[in-house]
């Protein structure tokens, strides 16, 4: 199984970096491989339907595109702003939904955060999961937040909280068994219709 894995993150000293570091190792010890990226390879410029010229997308956009179709699955780690995601995040995914077909359809998705508050960045997760969830991710109902995450990992990146780290491979090795049988064993096959019951034309376009 290959795993798309990235921080949502732009921050060179980022808690969640360090977390999707761990989960990177952790998958590649149960079997599975990694394709790492960075945030600065998905950023975009502001999302604007004028600069929509030529079907024509970011470099960003392009890249992340790419990386998900290339992959079984994708891991975010994302920061909490403000009780939601980064707008950083949230603009990239408007500009891949752009593309047809719809790239984030049917892929599955773990979603996890960090952060130094006792939530962990849990709230960034919930909004994350519904622009994803309305583009036909399939988003593992799980998810994990490291809370006081600035003292949480040993100098190694390792979780510092057994029971947490034991609860963090738990959660990985889940999903990579949920991916594993997606992937080998599908058994429904689902449109993706952004509006039911809306009519395809050129304003909307919306219906796969
Ligand atoms: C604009 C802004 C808003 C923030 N809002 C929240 C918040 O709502 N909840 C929270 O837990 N942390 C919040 N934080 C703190 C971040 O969780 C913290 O800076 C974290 O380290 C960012 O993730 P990173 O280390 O991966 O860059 C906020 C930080 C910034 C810069």
């Amino acid at each position: 199984m290959r795993f798309l894995l990235f921080s949502a993150s732009l921050r060179n000293d980022s808690l969640n970096t360090r977390l999707v570091k761990l989960a990177a190792e952790i998958i590649e010890k149960n079997g599975g491989s990694v394709d790492y990226a960075i945030m600065s390879e998905f950023d975009c410029p502001s999302f604007n339907q004028d600069l929509e010229i030529n079907n024509s997308h970011p470099k960003g956009a392009e890249e992340f595109r790419k990386r998900i179709l290339a992959n079984d699955a994708f891991i975010i780690s994302s920061p909490e702003y403000n009780g939601s995601m980064p707008g950083m995040i949230k603009n990239t995914i408007d500009w891949v939904s752009r593309f047809r077909p719809q790239p984030f359809n049917q892929h599955q998705a773990l979603l996890m955060s960090a952060s130094p508050s006792m939530g962990g960045g849990n709230k960034a997760l919930w909004s994350l999961r519904i622009p994803l969830e309305h583009l036909g991710v399939r988003v593992y109902p799980d998810m994990f937040s490291l809370a006081a995450a600035h003292k949480a990992f040993t100098p190694e990146g390792k979780i510092i909280d057994e029971t947490l780290s034991k609860r963090f491979e738990e959660t990985l090795v889940a999903f990579m068994n949920l991916v594993e049988a997606a992937k080998h064993y599908p058994c429904i096959k689902k449109a993706w219709v952004e509006f039911l019951g809306e009519k395809t034309d050129h304003v909307t376009e919306r219906v796969e």
